[in-house]
């Protein structure tokens, strides 16, 4: 999909659907009130028969307009203009382009990114409805013997811009675009199955993104270096398996040769099982989604890749299944970490944290800035935070602030969790330096708290994204979360400098 930004007046704009705003109680925005006198009260005259009434997210599409050059006009309630915030201006978007898409438009010319949205500014709103646009539009179905094929899939989308638009605009919406391809690519990842995406699958596509992109330099560990790294409590996870584990490691060197990179560790789980702790059957399935914080991270990597970000970043991503079988890992099983220090297995449904901790000791090789982990880790978080707001730790909160206001900005959500010590003494075990699960009380927090015993050496922040990754039900798919949140931080984190 192309977006482009087109100044001038809209009732003169040639386009197969002109997409303008209207208020509760059937006030216009701008560019509808420029339409409607061009068009001889045509608008105000629907509104006054009450065929739009302007309430939030709801559409009437019109066919020829009078005076009015483009094909058809897409009418968008945009609910009370006093209450007009960033959920109402992405519901009216998303609307909107559903609409769209269900005519036979192949472009469209969009009036709604002039809205004054509050505390938010063009480039937010452009930025949102590139990412909208991919969101409405994407489909998974490679895996259907005969694809869903859209009669004539809408190509092009114009940023309509009544009054003069700033150049910067153009950039943002290429790094909007970048951003939509790395959700794209990471719910992609997540949406296939766990009999095609593989650790060895993850592995290939790490590997061709680097064929694409040439500033990303990726390296694949296999179990036979991770033994050698003294890795013994990520290998304890893929024991039961028959795949064979794999640690990849893209590496972007987009800042100053000496900067300190900024490292995302993502858990590539791709299909828990539960292990030994075997988990109950229904929505089972649902755990082909535990790799989404390694496809964030892929998913990430590309971003930054295409938009050229100048910035160091290192992407790890542990990966292995977790599998019962003969040779799987048992309750009770004590072993070596990287750190050296030992665990006691209570729990091989609490393997992510096991996979994590190894890859974030090996993190500390590459002497970072910044590490951030992303992990669909507990069930608990869903508890607590619902499919809203990914969970945050961290063990500093300017760190924890930083990531926050990227979430704020990018509309992909965190919200802080306490990572303090009091909750350490859950994690004692009477056999080992520490025991993999905490209890049912507080189960994010504990499993934050265990990573936390393996990041002492540096700036960290751990994102747990179990509710936010994917949806369950009849919608039932990869999000693409946290790309934004990410990438966004790491945009913030180049202009810093
Ligand atoms: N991948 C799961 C977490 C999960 C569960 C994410 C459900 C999304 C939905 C993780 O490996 C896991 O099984 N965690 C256990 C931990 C427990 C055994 C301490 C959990 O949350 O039940
Ligand atoms: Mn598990
Ligand atoms: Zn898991």
């Amino acid at each position: 999909m192309e977006f482009s930004i087109k100044p001038g007046s809209p009732e003169k704009q040639r386009s197969d659907c002109l997409v303008v705003g209207v208020f509760e109680g059937g006030k216009l925005s701008d560019a509808a009130q420029v339409l409607d006198k061009a068009a001889k009260h045509y608008l105000s005259d629907i509104i006054a028969r009450g065929d739009m009434s302007g309430k939030a997210a709801t559409t009437l599409l019109l066919h020829n307009v009078p005076n009015i050059a483009s094909e058809r006009v897409l009418l968008v309630g945009l609910g009370k203009s006093s209450e007009f915030n960033a959920k109402q201006f992405l519901d009216a978007v998303r609307a909107a382009l559903r609409a769209v898409q269900a005519t036979g438009a192949k472009d469209a010319l969009f009036y709604l990114t002039e809205l004054p949205v509050a505390q938010r500014n063009a480039a937010w709103n452009m930025t949102q409805t590139v990412i909208a646009a991919h969101e409405t539009s994407y489909r998974f179905d490679r895996l259907k013997s005969k694809a869903d094929k859209d009669k004539k899939p809408l190509r092009k989308i114009f940023f309509g811009a009544i009054s003069k638009t700033d150049a910067a605009l153009d950039a943002t919406v290429q790094q909007a675009v970048a951003i939509a391809h790395g959700m794209n690519l990471a719910k992609d990842l997540g949406n296939l199955p766990g009999n095609i995406c593989t650790p060895s699958h993850l592995a290939d596509e790490a590997l061709a993104l680097a064929k694409t992109h040439k500033s990303l330099k990726v390296t694949v560990l296999e179990e036979k270096d991770m033994k050698k790294l003294g890795m013994g409590s990520l290998l304890s996870v893929t024991h039961g398996s028959d795949e064979p584990a794999k640690l990849i490691t893209l590496e972007y060197r987009g800042g100053d040769k000496k900067a300190k990179p900024i490292v995302l560790v993502g858990k590539g789980i791709t299909f828990d099982t539960g292990g030994i702790s075997l988990k109950p059957g229904a929505e089972m399935d649902e755990m082909k989604y535990d790799m989404c914080g390694a496809a964030s991270v892929l998913g990430t990597m590309q971003a930054i890749a295409e938009m050229g970000l100048k910035l160091n970043v290192v992407g790890i991503i542990p990966t292995c299944e977790n599998m019962p079988s003969g040779t799987a890992t048992k309750p009770g099983d004590i072993v070596t970490s990287m750190s050296g220090q030992t665990i006691e297995i209570l729990n091989t449904d609490a393997e992510g944290r096991l996979i994590l901790c190894d890859a974030l000791t090996y993190a500390g090789k590459f002497e970072p800035d910044t590490v951030v982990d992303i992990a669909t880790l507990t069930g608990a978080c869903v508890i607590a935070l619902g499919h809203v707001a990914s969970g945050l730790f961290s063990n500093q909160q300017s760190l924890a602030q930083e990531l926050l206001d990227a979430g704020e900005q990018s509309h992909d959500r965190a919200w802080q969790m306490p990572l303090w010590d009091d909750y350490q003494p859950l994690l004692d075990s009477n056999f080992a330096d520490m025991q993999n699960i905490g209890g049912r009380a507080g189960g994010t927090i504990t499993a934050a708290c265990f990573l936390a015993r393996f990041t002492k050496d540096y700036r960290w922040a751990h994102l747990d994204i179990a509710g936010t990754a994917w949806k369950s039900g009849k919608e039932k798919g990869a999000t693409g979360r946290p790309v934004p949140l990410l990438t966004q931080y790491l945009i913030n984190r180049a202009a810093a400098k």
